[in-house]
């Protein structure tokens, strides 16, 4: 399974790095075999040398250039980055990111050769109008992208459960899996108020291969049950 933990605009450098030593600790003193992903803060990206994989939130389709607020590839290889998080929903809606600026985005970094995790999920208006129509939203969301590429990693985040404390129900998440499984053979994860609470009966549901968590994960302790109970379920 694949735990990620996406720390959004929390934690320095130094604490970020004091964050993956624990969760690199716990890893090998539990014999973890699961895939732990941290994607931190930009300016808190830095040498890693655990058994944590490090991605970028985000990072600009260029090597470098004249692109002011963005960083790109001179900066991730600066660490040995070569993970990436794409069209997560507070990059589409609060940053505005259109599938068209994704899609060029996942298109560089994939003839990079990048881990891609690629977020799709819909906003409640969209839940609200019924299946069809959130099936039909979710599905404009894999327009453009290789599903078949190799390195891709889909998280589906239903928006309006971002951050909220809201989540589907265990048969919803069961049930658009299973329909976001026919789209790709990629790993597919959960994302949207995974707990430390829900995370066991999510991780049991069939098609969910791993789960992408924010505010919960910045509890260590918290983030590293998480990995146990994937292990446990493997
Ligand atoms: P949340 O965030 O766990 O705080 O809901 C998940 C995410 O945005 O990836």
């Amino acid at each position: 399974m694949i735990i990620a933990a996406n720390l959004k605009t929390n934690f320095t450098r130094k604490e970020t790095n004091s964050y993956i030593a624990e969760l690199d600790t716990y890893v090998k003193n539990n014999a973890i075999s699961q895939e732990v992903l941290v994607f931190p803060a930009m300016s808190s990206l830095d040498e890693n040398n655990t058994s944590i994989v490090v991605g970028a939130q985000n990072a600009y389709p260029t090597k470098d250039g004249a692109f002011t607020g963005e960083i790109g590839t001179t900066h991730l290889d600066e660490f040995g980055i070569k993970t990436i998080l794409i069209g997560h929903s507070e990059r589409r809606h609060i940053l505005g990111e259109t599938q068209e600026a994704l899609v060029e985005k996942f298109n560089y970094y994939k003839e990079l050769g990048f881990k891609i995790v690629y977020c799709v999920g819909e906003p409640l208006e969209k839940r609200e109008a019924g299946e069809a129509e959130m099936m039909e939203y979710i599905s404009t969301q894999y327009e453009g992208i290789d599903t078949n590429y190799e390195n891709l990693i889909i998280a589906y985040e239903p928006v309006w459960a971002i951050g909220t404390g809201l989540t589907p129900t265990l048969e919803d998440i069961a049930s658009i899996h299973k329909e976001l499984k026919k789209k790709s053979p990629a790993p597919l994860l959960y994302g949207g108020s995974v707990k430390v609470t829900n995370a066991k009966e999510v991780l049991a549901i069939e098609n969910v291969d791993g789960i992408l968590v924010g505010s919960a994960a910045l509890y260590a302790e918290h983030f590293c049950s998480m990995i146990g109970f994937a292990e446990e379920l493997c």
